[in-house]
């Protein structure tokens, strides 16, 4: 898409969610789109964020606002970061590389997916920083060593560790269209793949070499289907405390666990030397059943009271959304499907304008609200002070939540 028609046709994250269910086969986009189950985790996530309103103060004077946020020291220049999606290019040819490029020059993180088509090392020679890398638990714990060598050696900033992913979790749109690994496209598909047309061209070629590539051994097969069939194997419910503590004794830099929604996992993760957490539900893909994240974040605020950063990710569609999210007490927003759509849309540049629509909603509603900087975004700001059957959203002061970023 045309760069103009992309700032006049994709105004919004809604609509660049339209624009990518116009340009993708019906089995990509709900492949990205789709949650588990009756998708009711996946629906509670955007709905949670309709009940937090916000109270603005704009004679405080918000002429200049500085969105910046430092997280395990370095510097982003919004508290969006690009969170980790398996098979980014199936979106787009090389859609992990074009989505780290466009999160670095937004000057924010990315994270690479353990189920991204090329491998660790290829992203990492694209030189997009910060980068942080995503690995699983697995039932071969020298596999998960290995990831983790691997990252260090590529010169990752941080391992993010997912601890919700310890089965796969039954989504309904991908049996409903037949959306299997390595995707094979039936007679129904293919006819409506037509009107597909650009995004079949794009991927004449890629389409063959859709892969998991970290899982891709020397000297073995690259098929996707055994590749699959391997990663789900390597799956492992028995995962515990001790495998968190391993990967910290491995680990020297940041470690953040993606996953959290349990008040008791967050203190027991900063008990265990755990960097920073991520609240999250997978975006409903995993426990159709599970809170809303931003409904589990007050408790998780409370209980590990300024200590170390939490970060959200689920359903955060516009810039208030992320701006109620710190007023919670969280650092900063993860974003997976609204990558995937900008993505869908332009490759690179749509990530990119993803990123500034998130950007731009963010500045305005700070100028709204008479907010300055990110670490005066806190509690004051939202009303009532105190959500009905909830203790006080968040124990830190404004400025505790400043010493935090800094
Ligand atoms: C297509 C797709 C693939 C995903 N793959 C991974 C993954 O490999 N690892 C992971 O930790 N999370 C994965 N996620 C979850 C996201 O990182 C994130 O938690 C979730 O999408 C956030 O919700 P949102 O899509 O509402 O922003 C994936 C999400 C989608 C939509």
């Amino acid at each position: 898409m045309r760069a103009v028609d992309l700032k006049r046709r994709g105004f919004s994250i809604a609509e660049m969610r339209n624009l990518a269910r116009a340009a993708l086969p019906r089995m990509v986009f709900d492949f990205a789109d789709g949650a588990a189950e009756d998708e009711r985790t996946l629906r509670r996530n955007e709905a949670a964020f309709d009940g937090i309103e916000l109270l603005p103060r704009p004679l405080q004077g918000a002429a200049e606002r500085d969105l910046s946020i430092t997280l395990f020291g370095q510097r982003l220049s919004m508290p969006v970061i690009v969170g980790p999606t398996g098979l980014s290019g199936l979106f787009w040819p090389g859609g992990e590389r074009s989505t780290a490029l466009a999160a670095a020059a937004a000057g924010t993180a990315f994270c690479l997916s353990h189920g991204s088509v090329c491998t660790l090392e290829d992203l990492a020679a694209c030189g997009a920083s910060p980068r942080w890398m995503q690995v699983f638990i697995y039932t071969d714990r020298g596999f998960t060593r290995e990831l983790a060598e691997r990252a260090r050696a590529a010169g990752y900033d941080a391992l993010v560790l997912t601890i919700d992913n310890q089965l796969l979790g039954n989504r309904e749109r991908d049996l409903r269209n037949g959306f299997t690994i390595p995707p094979r496209f039936g007679p129904a598909a293919i006819a409506g793949m037509a009107l597909k047309a650009g995004w079949l061209w794009r991927m004449r070629k890629e389409l063959r070499r859709i892969t998991f590539g970290n899982y891709v051994r020397p000297g073995e097969t690259a098929e996707l289907t055994t590749l699959a069939a391997r990663m789900s194997a390597l799956l492992d419910p028995s995962m515990s405390w001790a495998d968190v503590d391993e990967l910290r004794r491995i680990w020297s830099g940041p470690l953040i666990l993606k996953g959290v929604l349990h008040p008791a996992e967050a203190r027991e993760a900063l008990a265990r030397g755990v960097d920073a957490v991520v609240v999250s539900n997978h975006g409903g893909r995993q426990l159709d059943g599970a809170p809303a994240t931003v409904d589990a974040l007050p408790p998780i605020v409370d209980a590990v009271g300024g200590r170390m950063p939490i970060l959200l990710d689920g359903g955060v569609r516009r810039g208030v959304d992320v701006v109620r999210a710190l007023a919670l007490g969280a650092q900063a927003c993860l974003i997976g499907r609204p990558q995937l759509w900008g993505l869908a849309v332009a490759g690179e540049a749509g990530v990119r304008h993803v990123l500034e629509i998130y950007r731009r909603e963010i500045d305005r509603v700070m100028g709204l609200c008479g907010v300055s900087r990110i670490a005066a975004i806190g509690p004051d700001l939202l009303f009532p002070p105190t959500r009905p059957g909830q203790p006080p959203a968040t124990a830190q002061s404004a400025e505790q939540h400043g010493l935090l970023m800094r």
